[in-house]
């Protein structure tokens, strides 16, 4: 199938269309399959889920089944989750803690370093069987950075720090805000979207559907006093970090757990959270304190992974189980140290913002089923993504950051290669742009 017409990216007349085959098409999901999925790093799990020997979790990624797990040497493996006697899942649980994992099959038994320590009867197996051949199996790359664990499926991928490329700057912001190292909370929300999952890219980091599509949670948290300016009225930026993750950026006029006090935290909170960023100031200084305590931000990293430092702290990566449907999974991630009460007011943070049942994740379901349903009249062939294009530093309210996803994503199904950080958009205007005549 030609991807050659799936993108209109015209700089030059500030023009740049989807066409919306890209979410209708299931033979578009099976490339997507092949050439996102398979080529890049895909976010699993965070090491702070399994602190102790034996922890593991279950896990599918790029829809192969895995699990982690701490072995008793203190490292984390990643495996395959297929007995290598005739397939059976491995690890049947989500969660749990054990040194061995038996298949429940025929019992083939795996330490947590995967080796097979166990074949019941195993004299029934010719004398060049060997069990030392039989371990299990882990995919070509696993790495992680802070914490974050990454598999890719590519034997001939970049290494992890490469890829992640201008996207590490902002992972430290998140992860800098604690000095205890950040958490995340046992337990996830998981919940499913008819729709395409590039919308849900889209939706992730979009501030100019806020207002109209958020309206009963801005209108909430101005009833409890909270002072909220329109987006137009606020900083912001958004920025392509290389490789297909951007970020947007904005004040957190509504406050932030670390380290912004806000109404909605509650009185009893104040102190602490005060406190909180006066310690920021001392470890960071004023500005990089600025940027990690007065402002929220929406990360991409390509192709699925979320993480949306706002009122909580959330990572959200989601799949298409087909053209037009996507499973998601939320965590929620906290500093490591954050005494009970900052820590109960940042979980309901996150339970009545982003969480299923909270004032975002419905309105947002309902918009992007709506986009997957406005599709259906496919004489409408274009989706429209130009918002900022002509503007030299965009907000989080342009589209600058939907683009340099979408752009991204086009160069795989094209095959050709990763895109490096920059806005190419202001680039293009400034080579366009007239130099001045010397006044000699
Ligand atoms: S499939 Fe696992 S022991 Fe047979
Ligand atoms: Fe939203």
């Amino acid at each position: 199938m030609a991807t050659q017409s799936l993108i209109i990216d015209d700089i030059q007349g500030d023009a740049f269309r989807v066409h919306r085959s890209a979410m209708t098409s299931p033979e578009v999901l099976q490339m997507e399959r092949k050439r996102v999925f398979d080529r890049c790093w895909l976010y699993l799990g965070h090491e702070s889920e399994v602190p102790n020997a034996g922890d593991y979790r279950r896990r599918k990624v790029g829809g192969r089944p895995l699990f982690f797990v701490r072995s008793g040497d203190g490292k984390i493996r990643v495996f395959y989750n297929t007995c290598r006697h005739r397939g059976a899942l491995i690890c049947r649980h989500d969660q749990g803690n054990g040194e061995i994992f038996q298949c429940f099959y025929h019992a083939w038994t795996f330490n947590s370093r995967g080796d097979l320590i166990g074949v019941p009867d195993e004299e029934g197996y010719a004398q060049g069987f060997d069990k030392s051949d039989l371990g299990l199996l882990s995919p070509p790359h696993v790495d992680s950075y802070r914490g974050f664990i990454f598999v890719c499926y590519d034997p001939n991928a970049m290494s992890l720090p490469s890829y992640l490329a201008g996207a590490t700057e902002f992972i430290d912001l998140v992860v800098d805000q604690s000095e205890a190292g950040m958490r995340v909370v046992p337990g996830s929300n998981r919940y499913s979207i008819k729709a395409n999952w590039k919308l849900l890219v889209e939706n992730s980091f979009d501030n100019y559907h806020v207002a109209p599509t958020h309206k009963t949670y801005i209108d909430y948290q101005t009833s409890l006093g909270v002072e909220i300016l329109p987006q137009s009225e606020r900083w912001s930026a958004a920025y392509s970090l290389g490789n297909g993750h951007a970020v947007m950026e904005f004040a957190a006029t509504a406050g932030r757990p670390t380290a912004r006090w806000s109404p909605l935290f509650g009185e009893d909170t104040k102190e602490e959270i005060t406190a909180l960023r006066a310690r920021l100031v001392e470890r960071h200084g004023e500005e990089r304190t600025v940027r990690m305590a007065d402002r929220s931000r929406n990360l991409l990293i390509f192709p699925n992974l979320y993480i949306i430092d706002v009122a909580g702290l959330t990572l959200r990566t989601f799949w298409p189980v087909a053209h037009d449907e996507i499973e998601i999974q939320a965590w929620e991630m906290v500093p490591g140290d954050e005494d009970s009460r900052l820590l109960r007011t940042r979980l309901d943070s996150f339970l009545t913002f982003l969480g299923p049942g909270g004032f975002a994740t419905p309105d947002d379901s309902e918009a992007l089923e709506t986009c997957q349903a406005g599709f259906g009249a496919s004489e409408i062939e274009w989706s429209d993504v130009s918002r900022g294009m002509h503007i030299e530093e965009p907000q989080s309210i342009h589209e600058l950051q939907l683009r340099t996803f979408w752009r991204q994503w086009h160069a795989h199904l094209q095959n050709e290669g990763w895109l490096s950080a920059g806005n190419p958009e202001a680039a293009a205007r400034r080579a366009s742009e007239p130099v001045a005549a010397d006044d000699d």
